[in-house]
């Protein structure tokens, strides 16, 4: 099975803070673990560029909006290769190939009957870009508490409502369609109520920054409606050339999109995007995952607009971007909420990184450098107990590749820490230090263990910090490429190959 993953397509109204780019690394994270099981993967993720809030953040700084759009999109390439984000698709909803397909699949549905014309009246919240009716409002103000105006405007709107039971069905059939268990059920709760027809342009008189409808010059496209149709375009939906490409990538069974997304988005998504599938006759995505929220100290969804958006960079300066990377896939339950502060980065660090494998890493070393001119000592016999530390290693790969494939790459990455600790304690035991003054062969047989244990943990923690893992591989010895199998196998450190000493891969932040 192909491994096809998108990130949602963020609006360029502002700068990436720490929500966009948990997004953003849980889904590099994922698409690379699936590359080290030996898997065809394909990663997306870009920006959102057209409709009202970012037609309004353009106005503001005085500046045309395609042209804000290109100074923007800058920005976030610029974090994502600061984060390690090794995208294969970075997708602009303005770019031309992106309008064409948008058109031509509003042709097809209005061709089909599944478009019509009538007086929208309602509101519509800019933060969002969601139209409300008004017994969705709480308290005048959008269910997410942000604020809406009145609209009544002549619109095009989609006849979503004739999907309501086809959808309810393939939800209900199709457990891994939406996930978690308990987002499908919030799905399936609001498709109690009935669907509505969803309003899907904006007259250029309100709204100028939009893609054209095809078959009316005075309307743009409702932005949704224009940005979901990324993820299928992204892989070469309505593209005549890219047929094949599309087909691999976007239909089961070796196909199928795995869209990640925060659950801020859950409705459009879960919603809109399918009945827009159905209604235009190709496959739905296998899976919408939608994770939870980084949260302020005062349990808050952290936000830009809020003035609580935290800088990754800022993030990243202070612990490195490996750690960052770390603390986002581990810290957080993929689904929950989870607080975020810098503490907690520091915190986290210093527990596993610094300390657990930080010192698995430098006492091995030190203790190679010092007993063993710095080469991986040949091993004579095997004890017991340095057996029973090789079986539970060659256990660990599989689960991780277990918690990997069923979202949970916090607990992924727990069994690595499990394995660390665990040859914590072997070589406290073992005691390596002691036992090279008088049985040498036992030190280097400890010593071995150790190293094997640290190149099995950096194989399988490539994923998440790939810079400090290929350097600790290359200070142990180990500087061939791998794949999944080196990681199940034990003893592959070439006897002789000289470890380096160095500065700590992550030094102990603070006091
Ligand atoms: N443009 C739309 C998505 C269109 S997809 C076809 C959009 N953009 S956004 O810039 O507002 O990004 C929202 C996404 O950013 C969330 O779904 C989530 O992925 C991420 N996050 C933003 N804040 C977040 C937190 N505080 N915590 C975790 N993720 C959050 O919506």
């Amino acid at each position: 099975m192909n491994f096809y993953i998108t990130t949602p397509l963020y609006y360029v109204n502002d700068t990436p803070h720490i929500g966009h780019a948990y997004t953003t690394v849980v889904a590099d994270v994922l698409t690379r673990y699936h590359k080290l099981f030996g898997t065809a993967t394909r990663f997306l993720t870009g920006t959102d560029e057209h409709g009202q809030k970012v037609q309004m953040a353009a106005e503001k700084r005085g500046v045309a909006p395609q042209e804000h759009c290109d100074l923007l999109v800058q920005n976030f390439k610029a974090i994502w290769s600061e984060l390690n984000i090794d995208y294969d698709i970075f997708f602009r909803t303005t770019d031309p190939l992106h309008k064409r397909a948008v058109q031509e699949a509003l042709t097809q549905l209005s061709d089909a009957g599944e478009i019509y014309h009538d007086e929208y009246e309602g509101w519509y919240c800019v933060s969002e870009e969601i139209f409300y009716t008004e017994k969705d409002l709480v308290n005048g103000k959008s269910p997410n508490g942000n604020e809406v105006s009145k609209v009544r405007e002549k619109n095009y709107f989609f006849r979503m409502s004739r999907f309501q039971k086809p959808l309810v069905e393939w939800i209900e059939s199709h457990p891994e369609f939406i996930q978690p268990e308990s987002k499908r059920n919030e799905v399936l709760g609001f498709l109690r109520k009935p669907l509505e027809d969803l309003c899907i342009s904006r007259p250029k008189s309100r709204l100028s920054w939009g893609i054209e409808l095809p078959f009316d010059k005075d309307y743009v496209t409702y932005v949704w409606f224009d940005a979901l149709l990324n993820y299928a375009n992204g892989v070469g939906f309505l593209q005549k050339d890219r047929a094949a490409e599309f087909h691999k990538w976007w239909y089961p069974p070796e196909g199928g999109a795995l869209h990640l997304i925060g659950k801020d988005i859950l409705n459009t998504h879960a919603v809109y995007w399918p009945t827009m599938l159905m209604a235009l006759k190709i496959p739905l995505p296998r899976t919408i995952f939608a994770h939870g929220w980084w949260l302020t100290p005062d349990n808050e969804k952290m936000a830009k607009s809020r003035g609580t958006g935290i800088s990754p960079l800022d993030v990243k300066n202070l612990v490195g971007v490996d750690a960052l990377r770390y603390f986002l896939t581990r810290d957080i339950f993929l689904g929950n909420d989870a607080q975020f502060s810098v503490d907690l980065v520091v915190s986290r660090t210093n527990s596993e990184l610094a300390n657990n494998l930080g010192n698995l890493h430098s006492r091995t070393t030190n203790l190679l450098i010092k007993f063993f001119s710095g080469r991986m000592p040949e091993v004579v016999s095997v004890s017991e107990r340095t057996q029973k530390l090789a079986t539970l290693a060659q256990q660990v790969p599989a689960l991780v590749r277990k918690d990997i494939e069923r979202m949970a790459p916090n607990l992924a990455l727990g069994h690595v820490v499990d394995l660390l600790n665990e040859a914590n304690r072997y070589l406290e035991e073992r005691a390596p230090w002691t036992a090279a003054k008088t049985d040498l062969p036992g030190a280097a047989e400890s010593l071995r263990a150790a190293s094997e244990v640290l190149r099995i943990s950096a194989m399988l923690l490539s994923p998440v910090m790939p810079t400090k893992m290929k350097e600790l591989l290359e200070r142990i010895g180990w500087s061939a490429p791998f794949g999944f199998a080196e990681t199940t196998q034990w003893n592959l450190l070439a006897t002789g190959a000289e470890v380096k000493k160095g500065d700590p891969l992550f030094p102990r932040i603070g006091s």
